[in-house]
């Protein structure tokens, strides 16, 4: 074995804070009554934290640099596709154009090209690590389309379950990668619903998004970067296009890890949580005060990654949005194209719909006074416009 020197001690729900073995399976809280989210917890050593945080300079430009704060403890499980460590790149005609300071992370130069791959890389390095090399998935696309990926790196069998409008480039890329695909036909919360049945007759590992606690620890990388990258001073606000909420939750959860370590310069952001005026249920659930969102009826937007009408972190991204004293808002089907053509147009970054988004969330929020002229904003874009030439080719006029 070659320890990677993973500090992590246990997990603990982030409900009723039972705590369980991070050596055995687990998924939900099995406590009667709670079966809510367990989160990995690590005995973090202060002293011993900031010399690692100190020469990370001299480690591989991967997510896996931040290995001791990762759940693996043995190198040889890690699965990885060199993912993480993408730019941070600042946006001078975006910042003239909206009146801020804004610079963007750009999640579409990951493997699979979204964030989504360094969540999957996190959560089949730890199953395997546990013995297990058969997955299942309910998946917008992104998700499934790396699962499928990272699973035809581990040598493990992957089964994805996606809603049959998913991206024509989502569906594809999962089957070349070998993966067996079942296209369902309703929405993220139905696939989910078959992912579990069929994972119980095959005996699959099911890895929906944080009902099993290891794909977090891959987003929350994320926060651990935008610090590193912009030398432990945060930026003001972080705006991020939000589905299943893995991402905001696990950014949060870094910040709070780093601010243990005792590394950051700076307060922590506000949180800004964007949803799709067509499947709204954590930005409605936030407006009316609520901890828990109800299910989102008939959800449309183009934003594949975005039409997921319920979450099971529903509570973690209203924490996240309330605790940083961010806020949350909707953006309509045409704002998001839009938002994908300045993007596009003015930064030179052909970005998912649900990256577009961001533009026209920052817009709203500079005009309603949240964000101030001064003040700096940074954009996560998620994904490629190139997962999503089906939807994006028929807004425009091609000869
Ligand atoms: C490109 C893209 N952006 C955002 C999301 C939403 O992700 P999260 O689960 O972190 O809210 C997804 C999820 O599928 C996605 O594919």
């Amino acid at each position: 074995m070659t320890d990677t020197g993973s500090m992590i001690s246990h997990l603990e729900c982030t409900y009723c804070d039972m705590t369980f073995s991070a050596n055995e399976i687990h998924k939900l809280c099995p406590e009667d009554d709670c079966g809510k989210v367990l989160f990995p917890r690590y005995e973090i050593d202060r002293s011993k934290s900031q010399k690692i945080i100190k020469d990370l300079k001299n480690r591989h430009p991967n997510m896996w640099r931040y290995k001791e704060f990762m759940p693996v403890r043995d190198d040889k499980n890690i699965v990885s596709l060199g993912e993480g460590f993408t730019p941070i790149l600042k946006c001078e005609r975006l910042s003239y154009d909206l009146g801020a300071n804004i610079i963007l992370k750009d999640e579409s130069l990951n493997p699979t090209s979204s964030f989504k791959a360094r969540g999957l890389s996190s959560a089949v390095s730890k199953a395997k690590e546990l013995g297990i090399n058969k997955f299942s998935i309910p998946s917008a696309g992104n998700a499934g389309g790396a699962l499928a990926a990272y699973c035809a790196r581990a040598g493990a069998e992957a089964y994805v379950f996606m809603p049959k409008d998913a991206p024509l480039a989502n569906k594809t890329e999962t089957i070349f990668h070998g993966a067996d695909i079942e296209l369902i036909d309703g929405y993220i919360n139905d696939a989910g619903a078959r992912s579990l049945e069929v994972s119980k007759q095959k005996n699959l590992f099911d890895v929906s998004t944080l009902k099993e606690p290891y794909r977090v620890e891959g987003k929350k990388t994320m926060g651990y970067e935008i610090a590193e990258q912009l030398n432990w001073d945060l930026p003001d606000n972080i705006i991020y296009p939000t589905g299943g909420g893995t991402g905001i939750i696990g950014i949060w959860k870094a910040f709070q890890e780093l601010k243990e370590i005792g590394v950051l310069n700076s307060k922590l952001p506000r949180m800004i949580c964007v949803q799709a005026e067509g499947c709204s249920p954590v930005v409605d659930a936030y407006i009316e005060g609520k901890r828990h969102a109800e299910l989102f009826k008939s959800p449309k937007t183009i934003a594949a990654g975005m039409r997921v009408p319920i979450a099971v972190g529903d509570y973690l991204i209203i924490d996240a949005i309330n605790e940083s004293e961010g806020t949350a808002v909707k953006i309509d089907d045409k704002s998001m194209v839009d938002g994908v053509k300045k993007l596009s147009a003015l930064e030179g970054i052909f970005c998912a719909p649900e990256g577009g988004s961001l533009y026209a969330a920052t817009k709203k929020l500079i005009d309603s006074k949240f964000i101030s002229s001064r003040e700096s904003v940074l954009l996560l874009n998620t994904g490629s416009g190139f997962k999503y030439l089906d939807g994006l080719s028929e807004q425009i006029k091609i000869n």
